[in-house]
């Protein structure tokens, strides 16, 4: 059994202080839950709350972006070194966001991957088609090329911590979740590029998340699927009572 990874993509929202009322209120409600990975993903500026207040607790803390130089003249980056070295756990890559408005290729995907494991984080690198892919039939072919160009030239071994968020870039902020069969598609598309970059044990072991508004009314019917190891929630994840309910699915 594969244990889940419920995350929570924070995007642009929360101050510490907000971040720190979420967490007053949050703990009491998983308290004690260990089905689950419960990870968040807060915006840079929160995440040093964000460890103090989870300290002891089952929450991990993850950031949603990094840059792949360890240091230097980047103004405005921050490195996975520095990310391990503040407590981060996790990070997520490759975001449709961050490709869809900040440049973010399959390459540098590639390249942030590579980096992430290097600094011993836990990347969670997302991959899905936009609607005009999934209308046009070339999902599985999309799917494909991103996570073969994002494996590049990375061993199984420096992998480990590698899971992958299948997040259709229609599903996200829209309300329209994939249907259960959808993601198990994807998913299995996902799975075989890992068999072909990193063997058949490795993509066994493969934890692959499904992300798309997702929410307390469908995660039980999504999480339920054995071909779905997790989620990653943006929206849904800004309330406490919300995001618990969806933990504890
Ligand atoms: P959503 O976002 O849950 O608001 O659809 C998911 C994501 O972007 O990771």
């Amino acid at each position: 059994m594969r244990k889940k990874i419920i995350a929570a993509n924070w995007k642009m929202y929360k101050s510490p202080a907000e971040t720190k009322t979420f967490m007053e209120a949050f703990l009491p409600l998983v308290k004690g839950h260990a089905r689950d990975e419960i990870v968040i993903c807060p915006p840079f500026i929160d995440i040093a709350i964000l460890l103090e207040t989870a300290r002891g607790s089952n929450v991990h803390v993850g950031a949603q972006n990094m840059y792949w130089e360890t240091e230097g003249a980047f103004t405005g980056e921050i490195s996975g070194k520095m990310l391990a070295a503040a407590g981060c756990e996790f990070v997520i890559i490759g975001h449709s966001e961050r490709r869809q408005y900040f440049g973010e290729t399959d390459d540098t995907v590639n390249r942030r991957l590579e980096v992430a494991l290097e600094a011993g984080l836990a990347p969670i690198c997302c991959v899905g088609e936009v609607i005009e892919e999934r209308e046009a039939g070339i999902t599985e072919e999309v799917l494909s090329r991103q996570c073969s160009r994002a494996f590049r030239g990375i061993s199984a071994r420096k992998a480990a911590k590698l899971a992958i968020a299948y997040e259709p870039v229609w599903a996200i902020g829209t309300g329209k979740t994939a249907t259960a069969q959808i993601a198990a598609q994807a998913h299995e598309v996902i799975r075989h590029e890992a068999a072909k970059a990193f063997g058949k044990d490795f993509a066994q072991q493969l934890r692959i998340l499904y992300g798309g508004s997702v929410k307390p009314e469908n995660a039980k019917e999504m999480m339920s699927q054995p071909e779905i190891d997790g989620a990653l929630v943006g929206g849904a994840s800004l309330k406490p009572d919300s995001f618990a309910a969806i933990v504890k699915y």
